[in-house]
């Protein structure tokens, strides 16, 4: 289109002229000056932005004292206004002068994420997907599932770097705190509050009503290039309310179990790591020196018998680097002892993070997860399963597939189970502790 703008200066040395007729008339001249600008009606514009043409009316002439801030995001928007000529409409919406010093209406870039893991060892497939490298056309939302300490967050945050770039208008990051110890999973009316917040809305005018926030969100984040991380999802209902509709944006969900019900979302299933990157993980958090004497069959059992899951495998490392007297051997002899035991460094502790998951599943589930853990073979049958839980194929079927979705059952076979070497470790040790 061939519109000849006219710079924000002029034009708002144009309506300062107006000035003395107070600052809500103030306020309409500049909106209709950007309005024709954009060569735009009332009618128009009121579309756009998606409010009612007497709205419009009323603003342009002085006539709506105190516009909503809403309103005015909607309208910088739908008038394509830059940062500045953003502020300047704001400022003087509120009878401020045009150059405000801070203003709670600026959209803001928030900038959120915290660190990565500094070197990510193995999931090149994985980051490929996250990053859109194996289709044309790339999924708005990713939703990454695994078990307790398989690396979601770990690759989220690493692939969400990588992204930044591409997403300029912003990267938010919210902890939904699906698994954490003394935290229950955060409400997603608060979870909005906050991202509202980073993204520039004054607390004031954050609507009370879930739906309401999240409207305005995707209002406000629509045709901006924003990222999303929303780590350690609760489920599927607790995420729904904070996915943008717009094209612009993209999301990394992280959680333990899989989330099928989101409609446009394409999951990633995280595994263990190969065996290579599992030493590898090992081996950089023990530091080379600690383990150069190590024979390399010392260092591959290691990591078989941390299950390749890379949160143990960094506590067995930091449980050799804090004891400078003990040898990879030394290590591995303890790990063959009691593995659980063994695997608890300071606040990490694969059996804290898997008792999470223990304590997230409905009744009948824990009482299958303890019995089937304690009482079966290697891998077994759905029929095994029923014979050890006393009930019928049909209900066993079920209650293994809603282990299965929290990733604390595994299917290497069609309709044979197993449990991960550690989930069947602290399975029957459930049995005891009745955790
Ligand atoms: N590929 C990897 N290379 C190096 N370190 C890794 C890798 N994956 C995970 N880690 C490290 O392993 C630990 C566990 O990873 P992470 O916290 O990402 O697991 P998670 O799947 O998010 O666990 P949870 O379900 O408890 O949230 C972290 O210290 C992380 O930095
Ligand atoms: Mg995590």
């Amino acid at each position: 289109m061939n519109i000849e703008r006219i710079s924000a200066a002029s034009h708002l040395t144009k309506v300062i002229r107006d000035r003395d007729a107070g600052p809500s008339l103030f306020f309409g001249g500049l909106l209709r000056g950007w309005r024709e600008r954009a060569l735009l009606t009332q009618e128009q514009l009121a579309e756009r932005a998606g409010l009612n043409v007497r709205t419009v009316r009323r603003m342009e002439s002085g006539r709506l004292q105190q516009p909503r801030a809403t309103s005015i995001l909607l309208l910088a928007k739908a008038l394509e206004l830059d940062g500045e000529e953003r502020a300047a409409l704001a400022a003087v919406a509120r009878g401020l002068p045009a150059r405000p010093e801070r203003d709670d209406l600026v959209v803001t870039v928030p900038r959120q994420l915290p660190a990565g893991v500094a070197t990510l060892m193995g999931r090149g497939r994985e980051l490929a997907a996250l990053e859109g490298h194996e289709s044309e056309d790339p999924a708005a939302v990713v939703a990454v599932d695994g078990m307790a300490g398989v690396g979601k967050t770990a690759l989220a945050l690493h692939a969400a770097h990588r992204l930044a770039p591409r997403f300029p208008d912003g990267q938010l990051f919210v902890d939904l705190h699906g698994h954490t110890r003394g935290t229950a999973p955060v409400d997603p009316a608060h979870a909005l509050e906050r991202v509202l917040r980073a993204l520039g809305v004054a607390g004031a005018r954050i609507p009370a009503h879930i739906d309401d926030r999240a409207a305005l969100y995707r209002g406000v984040v629509a045709d901006r290039r924003v990222l999303v991380v929303l780590d350690d999802a609760a489920g599927e209902d607790q995420v729904r309310p904070l996915l943008p509709a717009s094209p612009t944006c993209r999301v990394i969900v992280t959680a333990r179990q899989r989330l099928i019900g989101l409609d446009g979302t394409r999951t990633l299933s995280l595994d263990v790591l190969p065996v290579d990157e599992a030493v590898a993980v090992f081996t950089r958090t023990a530091g080379e020196k600690r383990v150069t004497d190590a024979p390399a069959g010392a260092l591959r059992e290691t990591a078989e018998r941390c299950g390749r899951l890379p949160l143990a495998l960094r506590i067995a490392a930091v449980r050799l680097r804090s004891h400078a007297a003990w040898s990879v051997r030394d290590l591995l002899e303890r790990l063959n002892d009691d593995r659980l035991a063994e695997l608890k460094a300071g606040r990490h502790s694969v059996t804290a993070a898997l008792d999470l998951s223990y304590q997230r599943l409905p009744d009948d589930q824990r009482r299958a997860y303890r019995l089937l853990g304690s009482h079966t073979g290697t891998d077994f049958s759905a029929e095994t399963a029923a014979a050890v839980l006393d009930t019928t194929v049909a209900r066993s079927r079920r209650l293994l597939d809603h282990l299965m979705d929290v990733h604390l059952l595994q299917e290497p076979a069609p309709r044979r189970y197993r449990f991960h070497d550690l989930v069947r470790d602290h399975a029957s040790q459930t049995v005891d502790r009745r955790a």
